[in-house]
Parts: structure tokens; C-alpha cells; sequence
């Protein structure tokens, strides 16, 4: 079977409900990124930061995968798939996804405010624990903080993902705007002869020269026309 690998971002869960982070309406023009996405802005408020992923996590509640993520984890039947995702949702995986790295974190889970990346204090939230309080505390004393990559921050799953990108046959970038680094510069290490998609509703600069198969289109409809043209079903 092929490698097939998918690098997503927030269009691939705008069908289900959740907002990207830039362009009109985004999540980054109702919430300074420097207060809720950074350790400073952590450092400041921790509370309010707090109650920002909290908020996200009740909307995890509420959405389902859309047509884009179903469609990607039926892909598994014809290809070795692996998502690389910088989305901090779970949809991919409550899609059927069986290989997601996340390389942004994830809403899930919670880490020690001391060393966010020491795994044994990273902990997976049952829905019941999702509001998370000032005051409660990590494996090593800490505050509990939420497991996610802040701008500024070290993304420690970049060194496996670039494992997979360099192996991939087939490199799909599904609704992310390319601008946030490294995640964009992954498409650096697909080989030479590694065919390129790119399934978006509007055009992504991809900083790159690479021959890309452009799907203009949103998540749901773009992975089923991707699927066709890759000749599965
Ligand atoms: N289907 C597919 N793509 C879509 C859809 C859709 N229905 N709707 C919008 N898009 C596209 C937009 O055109 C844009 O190219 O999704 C992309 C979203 O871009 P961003 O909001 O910049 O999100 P992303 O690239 O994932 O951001 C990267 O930046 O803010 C940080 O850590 C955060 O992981 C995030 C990272």
C-alpha cells in the first residue's frame, strides 16, 4: 500500500463548526492570540486562559467530524495513512483515524504548567473533567495547564512528522493557510516524485514550487473529489 500523508488545519473542521484563526471572522480576531496563545500571555492571566480552552473543550461536545475527516479515515482501506494535524480538536480520530499526530497539541488532554512536554504528567481529560479550574493541579504540583503548542513554543512532535512526510507517496494539505511555521515547511520533505494536493475553498500561497494538484474546493467535497481521482471505492 501507498503512504499517503494528510497535513490538516482549521478548514478541515470549519464544516463542522469550528472557526478557523484567520481571515473574517476567525477565531484570532475575537481573541488576541498574545493572551490566549502564547506563555506570556499565560503567565498574565492564567485563568482567563484557562477558561478560553475550556470553552473550546464544551464545543468539542457539540460538534461531530464533518464529510472531510470521514472521508480521510476511509482512505485507510486502500492507503497507510497518517494525519498530521494542527488541529487541537479530535474529530479526525472520532472520524476513524487510527495514526493522528497532533502537532499543536491537543484540547484533551492536560499537562504540568513547569514542563508542558513531561509525559508523566500529561493527562487525557474524561469529557466529565473537561472544565478545568485555577487551582487544580498537575501530577507534579503544578497548575494544570492545557496540553496545547503556544507561539513560541517548542513543537516536539515536528521531528516524527518529518519521518512520515519524507515517506509519503501521496502529500495532501487539507485547509490550512500555510502561514505558521514549522507545520508549513513540512512539505519541504516530501521527495521529489511524492504527488501533491492541496483541497482548500480559497487560494494558499504554499511557499513552495512544487507541482500541486489544486482542489479548490471546502473539506467535505474536496476529499471526495480527492478520493476519485486517486481511485478508490
Ligand atoms: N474546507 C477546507 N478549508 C477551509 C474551509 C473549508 N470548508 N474553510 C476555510 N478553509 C481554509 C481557509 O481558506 C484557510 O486557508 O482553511 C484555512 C485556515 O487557515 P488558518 O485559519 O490560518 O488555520 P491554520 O492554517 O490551521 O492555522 C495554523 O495557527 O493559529 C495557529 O496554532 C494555530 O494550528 C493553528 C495554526
Amino acid at each position: 500500500m501507498k503512504n499517503l500523508v494528510v497535513l490538516s488545519g482549521a478548514g478541515m473542521s470549519a464544516e463542522s463548526g469550528i472557526s478557523t484563526f484567520r481571515g473574517g471572522g476567525g477565531l484570532w480576531d475575537k481573541y488576541p492570540v498574545e493572551q490566549v496563545a502564547t506563555p506570556e500571555g499565560y503567565a498574565k492571566d492564567p485563568e482567563l486562559v484557562i477558561n478560553f480552552y475550556n470553552e473550546r473543550r464544551k464545543q468539542l461536545l457539540e460538534v461531530v467530524p464533518n464529510g472531510g475527516h470521514l472521508g480521510i479515515a476511509d482512505l485507510e482501506k486502500d492507503f497507510n495513512v497518517t494525519v498530521i494535524t494542527q488541529n487541537i480538536d479530535n474529530l479526525h480520530e472520532r472520524a476513524g483515524s487510527k495514526h493522528v499526530i497532533h502537532l499543536h497539541g491537543e484540547l484533551t488532554k492536560v499537562c504540568s504548567s513547569r514542563n508542558p512536554n513531561d509525559y508523566r504528567y500529561i493527562k487525557e481529560l474524561s469529557p466529565e473533567e473537561y472544565q478545568v479550574r485555577l487551582g487544580d493541579k498537575a501530577g507534579d504540583g503544578s497548575q494544570l495547564r492545557p496540553f496545547i503548542v503556544w507561539f513560541g513554543e517548542s513543537v516536539p512532535m515536528i521531528e516524527t512528522a518529518i519521518e512520515y512526510v519524507e515517506s509519503a507517496d501521496i502529500f495532501v494539505i487539507i485547509g490550512t493557510s500555510m502561514n505558521v511555521y514549522p507545520a508549513a515547511g513540512l512539505l519541504n520533505y516530501a521527495p521529489q516524485d511524492t504527488e501533491i494536493y492541496l483541497i482548500d475553498p480559497n487560494p494558499v500561497d504554499i511557499h513552495s514550487y512544487r507541482k500541486v494538484s489544486v482542489i479548490q474546493k471546502g473539506a467535505s467535497e474536496g476529499v471526495e473529489e480527492l478520493s476519485a481521482l486517486l481511485n478508490t471505492d
